[in-house]
């Protein structure tokens, strides 16, 4: 919904200059405008960033880090928020009234965020409320809405990152007997489990159906996953791992946790995009990985690190599309809009939106 209003407001869409521009003047122009805005222009980069924009990036990191980087900046006046929307409106959140913070292509979303609108969820909590009673504490994956992070503020619950999972997750069920993790169902499912909750004490919320899928006693679930997925992440199968370990069975098998429970245990370890990479940084000259997450990632991973055997899970994947729709013409229109005062593509939150989902993100903030 907030997507939409967004769409409106923005004043078009990428003007057609931009399309016929050479690589090398996009590059020039943006470097001149860095140059000329000094400290007052800040850009993130998330590391699923395409390389032709991550060259511009002032610092990259994972959600967890770019929120914190963002919650720390008081001295940049534009923040151009080179990754998803989700990404930009936390920035937003974190940063103060002066700051204005930018999406260079307002229709960067995440489709795992669109899967849970705050309507849905609103009706799953009534209904869940009815089976469970008070015993229920929220949390939300950064990926969501500002909706949702203030509906999890505001009902005593918090936002996690997938650097954090474990960590919120434990917090969360020191705080009531169960809770409804939002809105993608593999982390919650592979953290929950990780942590020592059974399967069997695992149900799925159904936001299509409205229902709620699990048989057995109610009375004995811990954590309501919403059925909510990354269709990236999801691309990674079982099929996947069991090619490599017949063609390539020396190679190590790392996942991103937003990839299904089945691939997190047929695989050798799984973590955060920052584990990842950390991993990665780590491993001895010489090592073998298959890696299963996000494209841009994976090949920048490869290029620095040739004295490494590296390769895709899965040879046939794609990068993340929404995210690849941050460009360098979207990047360069974003910073000329800027220069001009055009006050094009700014992502403000609500501000009664923004005070309760800053409830939710601080609540994380504080444990991370
Ligand atoms: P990180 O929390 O690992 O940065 O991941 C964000 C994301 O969108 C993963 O698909
Ligand atoms: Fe969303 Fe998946 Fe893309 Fe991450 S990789 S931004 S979760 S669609």
């Amino acid at each position: 919904m907030e997507m939409i209003t967004d769409l409106f407001q923005t004043k078009s869409m990428l003007p057609d200059e931009y399309r016929h521009l050479s690589r090398e003047e996009m590059e020039q122009r943006v470097h001149d405008i860095k140059r000329s805005l000094g400290t007052k222009l800040f850009i993130p980069g998330h590391h699923y960033q395409k390389d032709e924009v991550i060259q511009f990036a002032d610092v990259t990191g994972d959600s967890l880090q770019l929120a914190q980087i963002a919650a720390a900046n008081r001295e940049a006046e534009h923040i151009v928020f080179c990754g998803v929307h989700f990404m930009a409106e936390t920035a937003d959140m974190l940063t103060n009234e002066e700051q204005k913070v930018y999406l260079p292509d307002m229709r960067a979303g995440c489709s795992m965020a669109d899967m849970a609108n705050i309507y849905q969820t609103e009706e799953a909590w009534a209904e869940l409320q009815a089976i469970f009673g008070d015993t229920i504490i929220p949390l939300t994956y950064v990926n969501s809405t500002a909706a949702i992070k203030a509906f999890t503020g505001h009902y005593g619950g918090a936002c996690v990152t997938s650097s954090n999972a474990k960590q919120m997750v434990k917090w969360a069920l020191t705080q009531k007997e169960r809770l409804l993790f939002l809105p993608d169902q593999h982390l919650g499912r592979n953290t929950a489990y990780d942590l020592g909750v059974p399967l069997e004490q695992m149900a799925v919320w159904n936001p299509i159906k409205n229902e709620l899928e699990y048989k057995g006693n109610l009375s004995e679930v811990k954590v309501i996953l919403w059925k909510g997925h990354c269709s990236v992440h999801e691309g990674f199968t079982v099929e996947n791992v069991r090619h490599i370990r017949e063609t390539k069975p020396h190679m190590n098998i790392i996942v991103h946790p937003e990839c299904s429970r089945e691939v997190v245990a047929a695989s050798d370890d799984s973590g955060s995009t920052k584990y990842i990479i950390d991993v990665i940084q780590n491993a001895p000259a010489g090592s073998s990985w298959a890696i299963g997450t996000e494209m841009n990632l994976v090949k920048r991973i490869i290029a620095e690190h040739p004295d490494k055997e590296i390769i895709s899970l899965n040879p046939n994947m794609c990068p993340c599309m929404t995210m690849n729709r941050i460009d360098l013409p979207h990047l360069l229109w974003a910073l000329d809009m800027i220069v001009q005062g055009e006050g094009g593509n700014i992502i403000k939150v609500e501000e009664q939106t923004a005070i309760e989902a800053r409830l939710s993100l601080q609540r994380m903030l504080d444990r991370a």
